[in-house]
């Protein structure tokens, strides 16, 4: 998902990692400064639209560096959270480095995600904006619950419980469709589809070209 630009940066420094309060941590994620950055796939690209496979090997060389990766690749691209098929990996992870409501910065990845919403009964919807990396240059209002939880794994294969708010609960719900093979735009009526294909269309370009500068400004 894209960072939201609507809003002032907090001054609030606290920050979450893995579900845990820490006094802080670096702009720049110590996973972002070892991975390398991938190609983002763009919508329409079949493993977009495929559900991902679970992960079933915890603790290896190869998971940890695919979530580093991950990590420098949403940043590049400012992201506030990144599915693994959206580097063209077919598996059930995600990333991300997002704020919530409140002004407190989440940051970390989770495995296998299963999402739990509140009850029908007592969940209360927000239409606000949202994009998408996959959907470059584009943002269109979604409908989405005020709260989320994801229970999965972290790479140790440990049990992760990770809740989110406002924001971060639209970006925990925005990240599991991805891995089910669903962007935002499904959630689109046709003409708002169109609307956002066509921003993408008119503005591609330009995000990539910020990509670029970027990765380069990072020297990567
Ligand atoms: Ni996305």
């Amino acid at each position: 998902m894209s960072v939201r630009h609507d809003r002032s940066h907090s001054v609030d420094r606290r920050v979450r990692v893995q579900g845990k309060p820490v006094d802080s941590y670096p702009a720049l994620p110590p996973e972002a400064e070892r991975g390398s950055v991938r190609r983002i796939t763009v919508v329409g690209e079949g493993i977009l639209s495929r559900p991902c496979q679970e992960v079933t090997d915890f603790g290896s060389p190869e998971l940890s560096a695919l979530i580093d990766d991950m990590f420098l690749t949403m940043h590049v691209a400012d992201g506030a959270g990144l599915a693994a098929n959206q580097i063209g990996v077919d598996l059930r992870l995600f990333v991300y480095d997002c704020p919530d409501d409140y002004g407190i910065r989440h940051v970390g990845h989770i495995i296998n995600p299963i999402l739990d919403l509140p009850d029908p009964g007592s969940r209360r919807l927000v239409d606000e904006f949202e994009g998408c990396l996959s959907v470059p240059g584009a943002t269109m209002a979604v409908l989405r619950t005020d709260r989320a939880v994801v229970r999965g794994l972290d790479k140790g294969g440990n049990s992760l419980a990770i809740e989110g708010t406002g924001y971060f609960a639209r970006c925990l719900q925005h990240e599991s469709d991805h891995l089910f093979g669903h962007t935002y735009l499904d959630r689109l009526s046709k003409r708002d589809r169109k609307d956002a294909l066509r921003q993408m269309a008119d503005h591609r370009e330009d995000v990539f070209a910020r990509r670029a500068v970027k990765a380069a400004h990072l020297g990567r």
